[in-house]
């Protein structure tokens, strides 16, 4: 607003709220069902569909049974879903996550067969397939166990070219390794997937906020924490950089993670870069609100509703969000 605006009385900001179609016309931000993806968590097995405690509403598929939600999704609007496996087995290095016949492409192979037209997303990683629970292949340097940067990106190129050979259409590398996107994207096109889009984990925080998807996804780190791959809440210039290094890398969409508590993030990333824009409304964001809805103690479609919302006006182009199957069908209503 400009020194030369009207001022009040002139001016009255409520004659634009006064009216439900008015107020509809001068909304600055609106929300799609096509605006979400649904995070889906697949084990090996049939008829399975087991609810994850600190998730309600949220289950363990096996492939037949993850086919029959992603179609409940496809039906309310939502065009996209994000794969996370848990494997057969676990060990040292992952290798699971590198099985052609492993969770995710029988999962893969599954959704394509019944909704071909399904974008289908991948979670590149291993924290889901170790049997230490960290993000990639172990080795000690200085006397520390850490995640080894380089020896994890071969694994990497390799977990996404199994995913795409199944029919993935985007791969999400989510370990926040030094070099990740490049090494996706140098393997998919050494495999002739040139085509296949990486939606990367850019700014990916340390934080508490995942606590119940390691439940979810039985994947919490054995010993230590992920600090030494995650960025630290406290910082926001960090991410800026982070998320320049991707896009030079040939990252196509870059995303936030968290949502809520990384709005600021989200803006920033957006006025800097003007690229596509995904944000992660996670697990632990997901599980305060229905432990309050479970308590009568916030309205529970009110509370989504303005939650997402708020994450597309921060400058998310899409949010993933276990919320997606109520919300879609709200919006439709
Ligand atoms: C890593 C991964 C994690 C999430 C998505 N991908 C967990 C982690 O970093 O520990 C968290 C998602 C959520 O909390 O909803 N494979």
């Amino acid at each position: 607003m400009s020194e030369l605006s009207p001022r009040f009385p002139e001016m009255r900001m409520r004659r634009l709220r006064r009216l439900p179609a008015l107020r509809q016309l001068v909304r600055e931000t609106d929300l799609r069902p096509s605006d979400l993806v649904l995070p889906l968590f697949v084990r090996p097995g049939q008829g399975l569909r087991q609810e994850i405690p600190s998730m309600p509403g949220q289950y363990q598929h096996s492939p037949d049974t993850l086919v029959e939600t992603a179609s409940r999704a496809w039906e309310l609007g939502i065009r996209a879903v994000i794969l996370f496996g848990i494997p057969a087995y676990k060990d040292e290095v992952g290798s699971a996550a590198l099985d052609e016949a492993g969770i995710i492409p029988q999962a893969i192979l599954a959704l394509k067969r019944r909704l071909p037209d399904l974008l289908v997303i991948t979670d590149e990683c291993f924290c889901e397939y170790t049997s230490h629970g960290h993000c990639g292949v172990l080795s000690e340097k200085g006397g520390r166990r850490d995640v080894d940067n380089d020896r994890t990106l071969e694994q990497l190129g390799q977990q996404s070219v199994v995913h795409a050979r199944a029919g993935a259409d985007m791969v999400a590398p989510s370990g926040m390794m030094d070099g990740m996107v490049a090494a996706v994207r140098h393997a998919l096109d050494a495999a002739g997937f040139e085509h296949i889009h990486i939606l990367s984990y850019a700014a990916k925080y340390a934080s508490g906020f995942y606590g119940p998807f390691r439940e979810a996804a039985e994947s919490p780190p054995q010993f230590g924490d992920r600090s030494t791959y995650q960025m630290d809440p406290a910082n926001a210039a960090e991410a800026l950089r982070e998320i320049a290094l991707d896009l030079a890398e040939g990252a196509d969409i870059v995303m936030v993670k968290p949502a809520l508590a990384y709005l600021d993030i989200l803006r920033r990333a957006k006025e800097r870069f003007g690229v596509p824009l995904a944000a992660y409304n996670v697990s632990g964001e997901y599980a305060m609100v229905k432990a309050a809805a479970a308590r009568g103690w916030l309205d529970e479609r009110r509370i989504v509703l303005e939650i997402l919302t708020a994450i597309k006006r921060a400058g998310a182009s899409f949010i993933l969000t276990y919320h997606a199957l109520d919300a879609a069908a709200w919006l439709s209503e």
